[in-house]
């Protein structure tokens, strides 16, 4: 696809299809009412009609009259109050899941109304309509089936319509920057969708080193022997249970030893669960099939980097990613079964379904081991935390507070929202072992801070985790996504990552 800014108005543009972006109550005012004109009123008769209400992600095809574009695609954004940068990708994501099934090879995006109600950020407003064009454009179908009649159509060009002509080198820059994280995110997508087996961690592993070597990083795969030798006892535990043993990933950006000005080297640790059945402890049967995106994890930090890389090539970054099954079997781990982590504590592993905060416990270790000084985790850890916050925020924990500060910004820039939980010390007691350090999971009152306690014990550098187990995949599909994973979060780490820079 490629990206052209078109200096100019919504009605001088030639394109197979002109979207039209609406942001709070439709006025036929400015340039909106000149578009009007200029179509022979083709959107005030829809407006008679009731048809343009501006409703979220609400979209309406219409005939474009006496315009050069060849149909017009109105789509609603909601109140102009709520309308941020993740309402404005998601618009953008929502007009061309609209047009699924259908063709278009030109489609004319008009930028001004996006940058207006962003607070006159013409860049931001491409940066996120590209991004939601190209998210948008991702249909989970297409991984497996050759047969893609339903899918969005797949552009030979996107042009961003503005008037504002001082603007059109930032707008190009921030476009590619969209396109690129936009794909970042749907290679993580792509990844986790896929099922457990077609992706064992071995495989994980080989995509991880193809993306590696595609993008300039280099790639460490920890075997189940290796990891017992360094000592990884957490990590090694909770993939004795499957014939597809465990491996854990370590990828680099930068060389090695390397810091950035800050003189720091951030890793981002993904939970690679391929499948968890929950173990010994086994998990009900109720849609245990979800349970193949229990690696979304370490799929969005594979990508991650990569984006990373792709963006500003050379920045000290790492991305590790424990990838196990989780099943029950001869060897599998037992419920009262006591391991040593790597960092030495010893773990009552009262609960084997409490599988992530082991491997990310190892995980977190081995980062602090190879420098990291700063850590970043994303799992899809609790089903608490979808309980407690939805499909439409994830849930935080992190410390201490200027790297929460860090890391609530760039959710912000990114167009993400979090919600950060606290890390109420006094639970501690009650993840008590009286044989063990602590076990790794306790009662079910608070059990979702007591998973951040124990991914907490776990560091000695700052720390954020995230919990995208209720945000990382949808059950149906929205207008403005598909089905399935969704790539939540993996923006966020990349402009963390980049720390506001590029
Ligand atoms: N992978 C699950 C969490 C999960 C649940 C993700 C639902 C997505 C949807 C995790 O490993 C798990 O089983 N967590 C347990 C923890 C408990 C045993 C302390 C949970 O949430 O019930
Ligand atoms: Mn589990
Ligand atoms: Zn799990």
């Amino acid at each position: 696809m490629q990206i052209r800014v078109v200096i100019g108005h919504p009605w001088e543009v030639a394109a197979d299809l002109l979207v039209v972006p609406i942001v709070g109550e439709l006025a036929f005012t400015g340039p909106l009412d000149e578009l009007d004109r200029r179509s022979g009123g083709e959107l005030r008769a829809l407006a008679t009609l009731g048809e343009l209400r501006g409703k979220a992600y609400a979209s309406v095809l219409a005939a474009s009259g006496e315009l050069p574009a060849g149909r017009l695609l109105v789509v609603g954004g909601g109140s102009a109050d709520g309308f941020d940068r993740e309402t404005a990708r998601r618009q953008a994501a929502a007009s061309i899941r609209r047009l699924a099934g259908r063709s278009a090879h030109t489609l004319a995006y008009w930028l001004d109304p996006v940058g207006a109600a962003l607070g006159d950020v013409p860049a931001v407003a491409a940066d996120m309509v590209v991004r939601g064009i190209v998210e948008g454009g991702f249909d989970p179908k297409t991984i497996y089936l050759a047969d893609t009649d339903a899918a969005p159509p797949a552009l030979d060009e996107l042009l961003l319509v503005t008037a504002d002509a001082g603007a059109a080198a930032a707008i190009a820059a921030a476009a590619e920057r969209g396109r690129i994280i936009g794909e970042g995110s749907n290679t993580a997508r792509r990844l986790a969708n896929r099922a457990a087996n077609d992706v064992s961690p071995q495989v994980l592993a080989e995509e991880a080193r193809a993306i590696a070597e595609a993008n300039g990083l280099t790639i460490d795969v920890i075997d189940e022997k290796r990891a017992a030798e360094l000592g990884m006892g957490m990590f090694v535990a909770v993939g004795r249970g499957s014939d597809n043993p465990p491996r854990m990933i370590v990828m680099r950006s930068g060389p090695e030893g390397a810091r950035d000005s800050q003189g720091r080297l951030i890793a981002m640790v993904g939970k690679g669960v391929c499948f968890d059945s929950g173990g010994i402890s086994i998990k009900p049967s109720d849609r245990m099939e979800e349970m193949k995106m229990d690696k979304t994890g370490a799929c969005t930090v594979i990508a991650a980097i990569a984006t990373v890389a792709r963006l500003a090539p050379g920045t000290p970054l790492l991305a590790i990613a424990p990838a196990v099954e989780n099943m029950p079997g001869g060897h599998a781990t037992r419920p009262g079964d006591i391991v040593k982590a790597l960092n030495g504590l010893f773990v009552d592993i009262t609960n084997t379904d409490a599988e992530g905060r082991l491997i990310l416990g190892d995980a977190m270790t081995y980062a602090e081991q190879l420098g990291a000084t700063h850590l970043v985790d994303v799992a899809t850890l609790t089903g608490a935390v979808g309980r407690a916050l939805g499909h439409l925020v994830t849930g935080a924990f992190a410390t201490p507070d200027p790297w929460w500060g860090e890391v609530a910004a760039a959710a912000e820039r990114a167009g993400e929202r979090l919600w950060r939980l606290p890390l109420v010390q006094d639970y501690r007691s009650e993840m008590d072992s009286w044989t063990a350090d602590m076990a790794n999971s306790g009662s079910v009152e608070g059990s979702l801070v007591k998973s951040g306690l124990f991914l907490e014990s776990f560091r000695t550098v700052p720390w954020a985790h995230l919990d995208i187990a209720g945000t990382s995949y949808y059950r149906k599909p929205f207008p403005f996504a598909a089905r399935g994973a969704n790539g939540t979060s993996l923006a966020t780490l990349v402009e963390l990552a980049l720390g506001g820079a590029s």
